[in-house]
């Protein structure tokens, strides 16, 4: 009988490390890590790009088809594509990353990626971060994380990424705007953000990277996972 693929799903607010983790998690357990949030990501710049508001909901869920998305793997990074191009570097602004907060609530857009991140975890082991992943694209996956940090943390963790990358910008405005993405993301009718019943919660406050990557590791091994031989991996810090 042809064996099951391992599902490992990870939901939590934005910034509290979900793709650094669910990166890390995939090559200790040779698994393909999927982005859920690009792909919404990746429709938020094609109606940013056809200059509609976040708030022109009618035009959005008639349009959302017009956005094409599908994913493809180089050197294990996932790429997004939209209607053929490779968007992966124009999506990780904060203006993108607020339309797609916002385009996300709207029930078409949601059930436009619905089959393409299903499709993913059918027929291969996956890590798949999100925020309704544990909650309703995969309710039966093997293992559920929900992780989280409290705003503070989470809102000095994209400071530090951001003055390293030498981009000026202010704590207060960064904390505000994590607070506002959060209440967005929880309180929307569709597919809220919010811990499956079954889902792991980790707090990751006061833990170092490679902490939450072994206690994710660990939950999938309690689940059957069977460790690869070479799952050990080097130490390293937050970013
Ligand atoms: O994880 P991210 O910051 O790249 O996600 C951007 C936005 O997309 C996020 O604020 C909410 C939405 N999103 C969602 O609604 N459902 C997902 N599974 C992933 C992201």
């Amino acid at each position: 009988m042809e064996k099951k693929a391992f599902n490992i799903a990870i939901d939590g607010p934005a910034g509290a490390g979900k793709s650094t983790i669910a990166k890390m998690v995939a090559k200790k357990l040779g698994f393909i890590y999927v982005d859920t949030g690009a792909m919404y990501r990746a429709i938020a710049l094609y109606f940013l790009r056809e200059g509609v508001c976040p708030e022109e909901q009618e035009t959005i869920c008639q349009e959302v088809g017009k956005a094409a998305i599908t994913i493809r793997y180089q050197d294990g990074a996932q790429q997004v594509i939209l209607n053929g191009e490779d968007v992966s570097g124009q999506i990780r602004t904060e203006e993108v990353g607020n339309m797609a907060s916002a385009i996300s609530a709207y029930p078409p857009v949601r059930a436009h990626l619905l089959e393409l991140q299903r499709g993913l975890a059918a027929s291969q082991n996956v890590i798949m971060d999100g925020r309704d992943i544990g909650t309703c694209i995969l309710p039966h996956a093997d293992a559920k994380i929900f992780l989280t940090a409290s705003a503070k943390v989470r809102a000095l963790r994209r400071y530090k990424e951001l003055t390293e990358k030498g981009i000026t910008c202010d704590l207060e405005e960064i904390t505000q705007d994590i607070i506002e993405r959060d209440a967005r993301d929880m309180n929307r009718e569709t597919a809220p953000l919010k811990q499956a019943e079954d889902a792991t919660l980790l707090d990751s406050s006061s833990m170092t990277i490679d902490q939450v990557v072994q206690a994710i590791v660990d939950e999938a091994v309690a689940h059957g996972l069977a460790l690869p031989s070479e799952a050990s991996g080097e130490e390293c810090g937050w970013k």
